[in-house]
């Protein structure tokens, strides 16, 4: 019995660690995708989006949520409306315009993270 058995014994504390390395690496994951999460909204608070767009209620611009609500489904969506608060306009929700937001204010893949959030919400 011991026999077979004792040869084994020394590799138990190395499949114990392989095990808490996945299970760091696994936690890790999900703390990546957190804190990209947190990334962006601090980002678009920076660059002022949330002064003028809520989540759920309307500001200056419509709610972020009334906002994926019009373009659910749209392909397009991301492109087009990267393209809207690139350069600003008005008249898809009032006559309210919204000023451009350039490059070195908010990279193309910042933008385009921002407006996969809004998509989102
Ligand atoms: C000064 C206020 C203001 C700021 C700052 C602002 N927005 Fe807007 N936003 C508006 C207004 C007003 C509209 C509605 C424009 C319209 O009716 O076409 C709008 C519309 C939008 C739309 C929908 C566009 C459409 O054509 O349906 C998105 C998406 C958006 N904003 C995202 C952003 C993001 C991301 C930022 C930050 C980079 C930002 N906004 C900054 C006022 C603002």
């Amino acid at each position: 019995m011991r026999t077979t058995i004792a040869p084994l014994a020394p590799l138990a504390p190395l499949a114990r660690l392989a095990r808490l390395a996945l299970l760091a690496f696994a936690a890790s994951g999900l703390a990546g995708t957190a804190h990209a999460q947190a990334n962006i909204e601090a980002a678009m608070t920076k660059v002022g989006c949330l002064a003028c767009h809520a989540k759920d209620k309307k500001l200056v611009g419509p709610a972020y949520k009334d906002v994926a609500a019009k373009y659910k489904g749209q392909a397009d969506a991301v492109a087009k409306l990267s393209a809207k608060v690139r350069t600003g306009g008005q008249g898809a929700w009032g006559p309210v315009p919204m000023p451009p937001t350039a490059a070195d204010k908010l990279s193309d893949a910042d933008l385009k993270a921002a407006i996969e959030w809004v998509l989102k919400q």
